[in-house]
């Protein structure tokens, strides 16, 4: 696929530059959860080039998911103060998305300045992949760049439509991503090992139905693989889990018996507080008064088994809770299984909740890839077409 790329000798002098960037990173207490690696960081190499270059630079980003509501939680703040922290110049938030108001703010712009937009997801039209937002949009620049290729499996409105509306290009931190997962998927050693977690259900197990056919091993967890412990029955507790993902778990389940390993043990609490007191039990041994926190014991080490053979492992979501240090042993143990296994195999991680993980974990280097996007890399490796990818086509 030939994108329409922003090529380093392009004159950005004075031009007006709309940037879609993926700041939607963790928020705790006020700050944004964004380590060397992160999703901020990353992006703001290229907006500091961008500024650098001369451009009054104008980012646009979401963050969770609002519905087209203005939720003061899921707010940009906390991203600017990143931005400023990482390009070391004032970043000014504007409260407006789009309208007069902006408009006079990116009057105001000198070159090299950048401007955040409030959390686009506050407009629903954002969602809705919607013409009048893109046209709003578009009359605050001259050109638009698409930096975010972890939102390119969204075909959202300052994803996709305002591609319609300006001249267009790849950013360099798409560029970049796509060259290696190309490689990936031209050349996949095999065993080929999927391990999926996380909470994204709905997203991700369609992914899984397109995966199984392509890969050897698929290891699950997470809430994604309550789902599928659901899907044959066994108790849950009141753990965290989709039931709209159940029917399709137990399709895969019957179609691809031997290539789905589930948990055979988890760990269990009364609830998800840090410090409560756990119990490791077999996944038929989970009472109603229990929640899932973690992979147990023994399925650590069955998945430890088949990472240490595999050839290829891609690896997104976390597989337990991992907002609390008390569950996510299984998790950080993985995430070192996997780098330790690069050199042998080609590792390939990513996702806003999984790269924090991997930092903590200290093993990010390792990686043959961090890539930025979670349910996006998966889509782009099963071979799906990515909406803001098509946009950009040559
Ligand atoms: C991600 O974190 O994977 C991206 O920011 C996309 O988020 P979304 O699943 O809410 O669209």
């Amino acid at each position: 696929m030939r994108l329409r790329i922003l090529r380093s000798d392009m004159n950005l002098k004075g031009k007006k530059v709309l940037v879609r960037i993926d700041a939607n990173v963790p928020i705790a207490k006020g700050k944004a959860v964004d380590g060397v690696f992160g999703k901020v960081a990353r992006a703001a190499v290229d907006l500091e080039w961008l500024s650098q270059k001369g451009a009054k630079v104008i980012v646009i980003s979401h963050l969770g998911r609002p519905e087209g509501k203005r939720v003061s939680a899921y707010s940009l703040r906390p991203i600017a103060k990143r931005l400023e922290q990482l390009l070391k110049i004032p970043v000014k938030l504007s409260r407006e998305i789009v309208g007069p108001k902006v408009l006079k703010l990116v009057e105001k712009m000198e070159d090299g300045e950048v401007l955040l937009l409030e959390n686009i997801r506050f407009d629903a039209r954002e969602k809705a992949n919607a013409p009048s937002l893109a046209q709003a949009l578009a009359q605050l620049a001259d050109i638009y760049i698409n930096d975010a290729f972890s939102v390119c499996h969204r075909a959202h409105a300052s994803v996709d439509a305002i591609t319609d509306e300006l001249p267009s290009y790849a950013g360099p931190l798409i560029q970049n991503e796509i060259a290696i997962l190309n490689k990936v998927i031209r050349r996949p050693q095999n065993p080929v090992i999927l391990a999926v977690g996380g909470l994204k259900v709905r997203t991700k197990m369609p992914l899984l139905q397109r995966f199984l056919p392509k890969v050897d091993i698929v290891l699950v967890g997470g809430a994604l693989g309550t789902a599928f412990l659901k899907a044959q029955d066994l108790p849950v507790g009141k753990s965290i889990y989709d039931a709209e993902g159940v029917p399709l778990a137990r399709q895969l389940l019957k179609r691809w018996p031997n290539k789905i390993i589930l948990p055979v043990d988890v760990k269990v609490a009364k609830s998800l507080r840090t410090g409560v007191k756990v119990r490791n039990v077999a996944v038929d041994e989970i009472a109603a008064t229990d929640v899932i926190g973690d992979i147990g014991l023994e399925t650590l080490k069955i998945f430890k088994k088949r990472i240490g053979s595999a050839r290829t492992i891609i690896w997104n979501g976390p597989f337990g809770y991992c907002e609390s240090k008390t569950f996510c042993k299984g998790t950080i143990d993985l995430a070192k299984a996997i780098a330790a296994r690069t050199g042998k195999a080609v590792t390939v991680t990513g996702g806003g909740d999984t790269a924090p993980i991997v930092e903590a974990a200290k093993v990010a280097e390792r990686y043959t890839l961090l890539s930025t996007g979670g349910g996006a890399m998966l889509a782009y490796l099963a071979g799906e077409e990515l909406p803001g990818l098509e946009a950009l086509k040559m």
